[in-house]
């Protein structure tokens, strides 16, 4: 059964600060995705990464992943992830980019109003009925009001990404609405590529064993976990990860580090 937006929950929780169910989603990516998607290996049949923005799995595509779902904690990443796809779909490259920043200025402002943002409307018409009568119950909630300005940040595709992106991305990426404790629960097949920088940041540092372990056993061989440096964010580097995970799956498994992220990948 789809998933019922509690509007009265959405209305208080998309001010808070934490990660839930209805956490003010980012309009842009604040990570430097042309760096970590570059672990995409050569041959990428399924993908899994964070819905966010929606930048994870466009640039996941873009990259060369095949096929890729998408999981978040929030129901507003999911929002902002579909109209990215219907954006892409409609738009030309320059109207694009001002949506995009004409959105991220509204649900910044004092008087948020997201269904007056131009091309909002013909947005809607193209979303999930349920998504899009969401969208406009709370029209005056700041729903996409985090992460940085998309004109400014730089992290918006190129002209010539944008064209390889519209003729590759022609309908919504597959969702599971979860956070990474239950995330397994939902997967039902083996990925080549699963993408949780910046998650990991969120979660508390004696559990990520915990929910790493399941993950890596839905990884095919050649297959790679990209996670942030745990070294430089949480104070944990290879020593935690060889005690902790490697010593658990049987030699099957290498950790590789470059100068941003952690790399678990699957080498049997
Ligand atoms: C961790 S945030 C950080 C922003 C990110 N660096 C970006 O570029 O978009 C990214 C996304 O992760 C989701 N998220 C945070 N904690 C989560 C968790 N425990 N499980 C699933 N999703 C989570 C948030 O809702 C948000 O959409």
């Amino acid at each position: 059964m789809d998933f019922v937006p509690d509007y009265t929950l959405a209305k208080k929780q998309v001010h808070e600060e934490y990660f839930n169910r209805y956490t003010s989603a980012y309009v842009v990516t604040n990570e430097d995705l042309r760096i970590s998607m570059n672990f995409v290996p050569k041959k990428c049949n399924n993908a899994l990464v964070v819905a966010a923005s929606g930048d994870h799995p466009l640039f996941c595509s873009l990259y060369g992943a095949q096929h890729v779902d998408t999981f978040d904690v929030s129901y507003n990443a999911k929002c902002m992830m579909d109209i990215k796809v219907a954006a892409l779909n409609c738009m030309d490259y320059v109207d694009y980019g001002q949506f995009l920043e004409d959105l991220h200025i509204s649900c910044k402002s004092q008087s948020v109003n997201i269904t007056n943002v131009k091309y909002m409307d013909k947005i809607l018409q193209k979303l999930p009925k349920t998504e899009a009568e969401y969208i406009r119950a709370l029209n005056e909630e700041p729903l996409f009001s985090r992460g940085p300005s998309p004109i400014v940040s730089g992290v918006l595709p190129t002209f010539k990404e944008y064209c390889k992106l519209r003729k590759k991305i022609v309908k919504p990426y597959d969702f599971f609405l979860t956070g990474i404790s239950k995330l397994e629960t939902y997967l039902e097949k083996s990925y080549d590529f699963v993408h949780l920088s910046n998650i990991f940041d969120y979660v508390s540092e004696g559990s990520y064993a915990d929910l790493l372990l399941p993950l890596m056993q839905h990884l095919n061989p050649g297959g790679r976990i990209v996670l942030e440096n745990f070294d430089d964010d949480c104070g944990f580097g290879l020593d935690y990860m060889e005690r902790k995970i490697l010593s658990n799956v049987n030699n099957s498994f290498v950790l590789k580090k470059s100068k941003y992220l952690h790399i678990l990948e699957r080498v049997r």
